[in-house]
């Protein structure tokens, strides 16, 4: 079993996790160590300390999840916390209610922390300014999905140990994805060299993330790269540019068994979810468990949010 990680002095000053920046590195470092310790207690299938007994969770996702609504849900349990998943669908934003009176309902009931996804980017911001609740993130707009970028990274420790030094290449939609900019200013805070590699048409704006290196062509994308990170081609941001998009897009673009021979020996495949097979990736590249990270994406979902959960909640205290 491992030893609970002390949290840094100074640690989780900040009461919100809206976008990476809001940790400092002493603090990235806690989380991912302590999300290493609850994957410890995942795997043995062993009960959680209950830090999070009385604490009531509000999931509030005004965009359609999986992942990132069910681990946070579990996530909390986990530690004990009293959690609701607030059903957007059936709720009183359909009676036109305002997604900040929605908000500000739900914290009424006694909140302590609030995980949000929204398409609105400055939501967050607005919620955290007039909520007496914390604000967790996940998922805003095209802009930030920080605790994915932790899950990530968490992921990406458990294979190659650290991401000091590695080539991590991000490929696909990355001017509509929130987890292409969180995961790359994570990864280049913990050292890795990160690259944007897709069509002309899918990237940033020129005068965006102009520190991270563009290739327009997998050869040199992938080239001496350790991770290719596929992204999910985002149709419901694209209008009707969805099908121009795609066009060609897997001939050119697609991670395949083929494809992923242009990156280091050894590199590995991952992929946020929900995946587009045959569009973005290939499905038995997906499903390789050699070389596919994936689903140890989705594993390392649980114990990252326990993780953020309980530092930003509990101070390490
Ligand atoms: N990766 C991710 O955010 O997945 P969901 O949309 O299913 O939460």
């Amino acid at each position: 079993m491992s030893i609970r990680p002390t949290a840094p002095e100074d640690s989780f000053a900040a009461r919100r996790l809206i976008s990476i920046d809001d940790l400092s590195d002493a603090d990235i470092t806690y989380v991912l160590d302590l999300a290493d310790h609850y994957a410890g207690f995942l795997r043995r299938s062993q009960p959680a300390p209950q830090r999070l007994a009385g604490v009531t969770q509000i999931n509030l996702f005004f965009e359609d999840s999986t992942r990132t609504n069910l681990s946070f849900d579990l996530a909390g349990k986990k530690l004990g916390a009293d959690v609701i998943n607030v059903p957007v669908a059936a709720s009183s934003v359909h009676k036109g209610e305002s997604l900040v009176d929605t908000a500000q309902t739900m914290a009424a009931m006694g909140a302590r922390v609030m995980i949000v996804r929204a398409k609105e980017e400055s939501l967050h911001y607005t919620l955290d300014d007039v909520l007496p609740c914390m604000i967790v993130n996940g998922g805003a707009g095209t802009r930030e999905h920080p605790t994915q970028a932790l899950l990530d990274a968490a992921t990406i420790r458990s294979e190659f140990e650290t991401l000091e030094g590695l080539v991590v290449a991000i490929c696909g939609d990355v001017k509509h994805s929130r987890v292409a900019a969180s995961d790359a200013r994570l990864f280049q805070r913990l050292g890795a060299e990160v690259r944007f590699v897709g069509p002309a048409h899918l990237m940033p704006q020129d005068d965006q993330f102009t520190d991270i290196a563009r290739a327009d062509n997998l050869k040199d994308g992938l080239g001496g790269a350790d991770i290719a990170m596929g992204l999910r081609m985002q149709f419901e941001r694209m209008g009707d540019d969805g099908a121009e998009a795609a066009r060609g897009y897997y001939q050119e673009f697609g991670l395949t068994h083929e494809t992923i021979k242009l990156a280091k020996p050894g590199a590995r495949v991952m992929h946020p979810g929900p995946m587009n097979r045959g569009v973005e990736i290939d499905g038995a590249l997906a499903d390789d468990r050699e070389l596919s990270l994936v689903l140890r994406q989705v594993f390392y979902g649980v114990p990252t949010r326990m993780a953020c959960l309980d530092a930003l909640l509990t101070r390490g205290e």
